[in-house]
């Protein structure tokens, strides 16, 4: 049967519940903007408080009688060829959580790529679920990591045959992709679910010159932030399941164990929009930022000092499988500067913001949102960048650590090096001890260091001289790393 993808039930209670001038004697507060300080009704606009109604009791009735979130969650489904999809308003953290203890639960063996964002890492701390990571392909002459292969995968699962299932992260927040089909081959070949974090692959069901979409790869779970690359507001997150490992019942109620019960329905809108704006016109859209993207590379290779790193730079032998060119990832490192400074070169200067910056790349994230005029800007900013950089402060060196020092030995389950009794102890005193903390270089948001791990003198001077050099490590007990948590 033809599903009408036109239709966008969120929106439409919200239009029908303005229609009928509904009076709310219940949450939120502001009741549609009346109680709100003009000062941030001047700022915000009325917008944001009319779509900001309660979820059930108030766009649906208070037994969701009219199936409105789960129409649009069915219409998201049947977009991305999944069977079940799931939405949350907390961000693909949440989603990337209940996807894990659908699978596996305490001291249950979960393989992960060791690559995996912090939100995973918080999700093994609150489930004492036990990591069996699995190294990432490293680049060590580009000192970048793209996702574990499906040869790796096979061999962890050989050595751990009782492990639950498997977690991976494709695209990389670099735009670098994982063999999909591979991976998902290894674990069901052992009637294991694959779980893929795609929180950088919203767009990726709208157009087939882009990498591989999970669910079309036969992954069971898939995540994704659709306001990464998406059109979504920020926190919208959803989550989509096909075949028959994980009970949809079971992965519903992991993520009711997580979630708030006051979810934002302007963040359901923007996640119902985005769905009928892609069935609709992802084609072109995303035809058209492709275009605009292999302009902007060319653009900017022509920079001089800058490389943009290309397909020919991620994938091959050992490293990626396939690669999103939408991410626009530089290497600075010609202009004597650090990402660091690069990015708040550009902000400062050219009010312009990158996405994840490191000890020697930026990242320019493109959309279906950018245009000629945006790109222009862009290449104009870094032209001025590649002029103004003789003149920036000498960069300072981050001793980036070989592939082989960068990875700790687990000693223990990241929830009881978190919970147990712990000390802050100076830097240099940390080697040797066990990590009680993540410490995570933020963007991108993948530790270095988690819980449990013992840490070693080269991870210690790597992110010393990274703070040093510009880098951001929010979730440190002390973000200047003068002293390390570890347990006592
Ligand atoms: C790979 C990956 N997974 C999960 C997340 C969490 O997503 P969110 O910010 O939507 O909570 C991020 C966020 O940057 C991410 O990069």
């Amino acid at each position: 049967m033809s599903v009408d993808h036109s239709q966008a039930p969120v929106l439409e209670a919200l239009a029908e519940y303005h229609a009928t001038g509904r009076l709310s004697f219940s949450p939120p507060g502001h009741k549609q903007a009346r109680g709100a300080d003009p000062r941030v009704r001047e700022v915000l606009g009325d917008a944001v408080f009319l779509g900001d109604v309660l979820a059930s009791g108030g766009l649906d009735d208070r037994r969701t009688r009219s199936r409105v979130l789960e129409r649009a969650e069915s219409l998201m489904a049947d977009a991305v060829r999944a069977s079940h999809t799931f939405f949350s308003t907390c961000g693909s953290s949440l989603s990337v959580k209940a996807a894990m203890l659908a699978v596996a639960g305490p001291h249950e063996k979960l393989l992960i790529g060791r690559d995996a964002h912090k939100s995973v890492v918080s999700g093994l701390i609150l489930s004492g679920i036990e990591p069996v990571w699995v190294d990432p392909r490293w680049d060590a002459d580009l000192h970048l990591a793209h996702p574990p292969s499906a040869e790796d995968f096979e061999e962890t699962f050989r050595a751990h045959p009782d492990a639950r299932g498997a977690l991976v992260t494709s695209p990389t927040p670099y735009g670098s992709c994982a063999d999909l089909r591979a991976i998902a081959d290894v674990c069901h070949r052992r009637g294991r679910p694959l779980v893929v974090d795609e929180a950088w692959g919203a767009h990726l069901p709208f157009h087939d010159a882009l990498p591989s979409w999970a669910m079309d790869a036969g992954a069971d779970v898939c995540v994704t932030s659709i306001h990464k690359v998406g059109s979504g507001l920020e926190q919208g997150s959803v989550f989509h399941l096909r075949g028959d490992l994980i009970d949809p019942t079971v992965l519903r109620s992991r993520a009711d164990l997580l979630g708030t019960t006051s979810p934002s329905v302007l963040i359901y809108a923007g996640l119902d929009g985005w769905r009928r704006q892609m069935v609709q016109h992802g084609r072109d859209l995303l035809t058209r930022a492709l275009d605009l993207a292999a302009r902007v590379r060319t653009a900017i290779e022509s920079i001089g000092g800058v490389h943009v790193h290309d397909r020919a730079d991620f994938c091959g032998p050992g490293l990626a499988d396939d690669f999103d060119p939408l991410p626009v990832v530089i290497d600075v490192s010609g202009l004597g500067t650090t990402g660091y400074q690069a990015a708040d070169w550009l902000r400062a200067h050219r009010d312009i913001d990158v996405h994840l910056s490191d000890h020697r790349r930026i990242n320019t994230q493109l959309t279906h949102a950018d245009d000629q005029e945006t790109a222009d800007a862009l290449v104009e900013a870094l032209r001025a960048l590649s002029s103004a950089a003789p003149g920036l402060r000498r960069a300072r060196r981050v001793e980036v650590p070989a592939p082989s020092e960068l990875r700790m030995r687990q000693t223990c389950l990241p929830r009881d090096a978190c919970f147990g009794d712990v000390e802050d102890v100076e830097a240099g005193q940390a080697v040797g001890r066990v990590a009680a903390e993540m410490l995570t270089p933020y963007p991108p948001g993948i530790p270095v260091v988690l819980p449990g791990e013992l840490i070693t003198a080269p991870v210690i001077r790597y992110l010393r001289t990274g703070i040093a050099a510009g880098m951001n490590i929010p979730d440190a007990a002390d973000t200047e790393l003068r002293t390390v948590r570890v347990v006592a």
